[in-house]
């Protein structure tokens, strides 16, 4: 533990298109440090905002995530970025729509209909969080200090990105079933500490604390393919027992988990990974 992650000073391809809590919008340009340098499948099995993922902009690439509206959200950004952008700015950003908009059904909404609407509902809701009830519907509240729905440039530059994209909706275990060697997976899952609450968090199928067992079992499985892995997580005795051997960061940052004041906070988080720091080689 104790390194320093340097930042990188390439410009990002393009900035995601959704606010996100636990985005690790903030820690991108660190991050792409670890990038492997040679050609490589790009691989995030929790996805969320996806912000590393559209920075680097990869040219074979996989992203999963157990939100299935996200999922949905991100084919139809790939396939009808402008239309999308043309849906999601005709809808006011008012009060009174908001919750019109939170009352809907997607499940009976056309793609194209459903994907705006999960667009619109991200932008204007409270801080970026994704919460559902436990019938499965979104009821976070609006927001205020959201920030405008991104331009119809800003959609199409990430419906290049996803283009080499394969999407997986599901559990991230899914979505690793054929890492291979010389792949990079950058997993960033939902913490789950009992300070933060868990039900809910991320919609009810959402890791739970057991689950961290699972995360650290996927990345020994990544290193034992010879694929590098960068994990990030908070400062857990856990994590940092589970990889002894691993390169660990420890980066200061200001936690937006559950979006709420009272879990908002300066902390400890930590960056594990295989990449040998001083090569970037494979584990293998
Ligand atoms: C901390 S967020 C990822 C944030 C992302 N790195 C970003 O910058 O926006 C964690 C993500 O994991 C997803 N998730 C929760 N449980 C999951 C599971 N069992 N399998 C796959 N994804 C899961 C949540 O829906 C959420 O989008």
């Amino acid at each position: 533990m104790r390194k320093q992650l340097a930042a990188s000073p390439d410009k990002v391809w393009a900035r995601p298109i959704f606010r996100w809590a636990g985005s690790k919008r903030g820690q991108v340009s660190r991050l792409r440090g670890l990038l492997p340098t040679k050609t490589f499948r790009y691989i995030e099995p929790f996805a969320g905002s996806a912000c590393l993922f559209f920075a680097t902009r990869p040219d074979n690439a996989v992203l999963g995530d157990i939100n299935a509206d996200l999922m949905q959200a991100y084919e139809v950004l790939a396939t009808h970025p402008r239309l999308l952008a043309a849906k999601v700015h005709a809808i006011p950003a008012t009060k009174r729509q908001y919750y019109k908009a939170r009352r809907e059904n997607p499940e009976k909404m056309l793609p194209l209909d459903r994907a705006a609407r999960f667009i619109y509902l991200n932008r204007y809701c409270f801080n970026g969080v994704y919460r559902t009830n436990r019938a499965g519907r979104f009821n976070v509240p609006r927001g205020s200090h959201t920030g405008r729905v991104p331009d119809e440039r800003e959609f199409y530059r990430c419906s290049v990105a996803l283009r080499n994209a394969e999407l997986r909706a599901g559990d991230f275990e899914q979505c690793l079933v054929d890492v291979r060697k010389g792949d990079f997976v950058y997993l960033d899952p939902p913490y789950t500490t009992a300070r933060v609450p868990e039900e809910g968090q991320y919609g009810y199928q959402s890791l739970r604390s057991g689950d961290l067992t699972r995360v650290i079992r996927a990345c020994k499985k990544i290193d034992e393919a010879g694929a590098h892995f960068v994990l990030s997580y908070h400062a857990s005795a856990a994590v940092l027992a589970a990889f002894p051997t691993a390169t660990t960061y420890a980066l200061m940052v200001r936690r937006n988990v559950a979006g709420y004041s009272r879990h908002r906070r300066t902390g400890r988080e930590l960056v594990v990974t295989n990449v040998d720091p001083r090569t970037g080689a494979s584990p293998q």
